[in-house]
């Protein structure tokens, strides 16, 4: 068992490092993780301890924001502080080096039960209502156009060409958010996916529905 204080204290240092995150990774995206890894692991199992260590600091690992390898470093001294012993220390470093979609061009070979309950925990983050909120506002961050019908959304063949893309957002949903329903690892989280997966569908209907035909005429 982790003492509260000691996670208190961990919230608080993970909190304090995505402070200044897109409204889509801030704290608030840790918190709707958190909870939708409680509801999966009640149902699937697995090691509670590892599981919330790797969500509260998945994203100060993440590719998009920080450096990865000196983020990790940082992880694992910060766990070693706090005398979290080193095999759950190594598992949650091990889980956030492979939670992100774009790291299915990276060979891995790591697996755990834990690793499946994180990923489909975050991956629901990416879907849904909020999920549609979280892509306008990293597009937005990014000054991307949300939408440009002479652009068609592309297939990516490696972690460099999917970060680099400039693609509109309404693309992301074709590239990515439409095909998470389908790579969820665990039994709960695939249902709890499916809803979320034909609001998107609903959304982006109406959303053709007002943009209207493209010819000018
Ligand atoms: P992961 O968290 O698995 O690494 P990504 O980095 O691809 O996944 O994306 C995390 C979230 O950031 C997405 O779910 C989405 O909300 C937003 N995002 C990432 N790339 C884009 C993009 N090209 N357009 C819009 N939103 C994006
Ligand atoms: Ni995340």
């Amino acid at each position: 068992m982790i003492k509260d204080i000691v996670l208190f204290e961990i919230e608080e240092w993970a909190q304090q490092k995505l402070s200044d995150c897109e409204a889509g990774h801030d704290w608030w995206h840790i918190i709707r993780v958190r909870n939708n890894a409680k509801l999966i692991h009640k149902r699937e199992g697995g090691d509670w301890n590892v599981i919330l260590l790797a969500v509260l600091l998945h994203d100060i690992a993440d590719t998009k924001f920080f450096d990865e390898v000196e983020s990790l470093m940082l992880i694992d001294q910060k766990l070693q502080e706090y005398q979290i012993d080193q095999t759950t220390i190594d598992h949650v470093i091990k889980i956030i080096q492979n939670l992100s979609f774009s790291k299915q061009w990276t060979e891995n070979s790591f697996s755990s039960l834990e690793l499946q309950v994180v990923q489909d925990a975050d991956r629901l983050d990416a879907i849904g209502a909020v999920g549609i909120a979280r892509a306008f506002s990293y597009g937005g961050h990014k000054g991307r156009d949300f939408y440009n019908p002479d652009i068609s959304p592309q297939e990516y063949r490696s972690q460099e060409e999917y970060r680099s893309s400039n693609s509109p957002t309404i693309n992301h949903f074709y590239e990515k958010l439409l095909l998470l329903k389908d790579k969820m690892n665990t039994k709960t989280g695939s249902s709890m996916a499916k809803e979320r997966h034909r609001f998107m569908e609903r959304y982006l209907e109406q959303f053709f529905n007002e943009w209207g035909s493209n010819d000018e005429e």
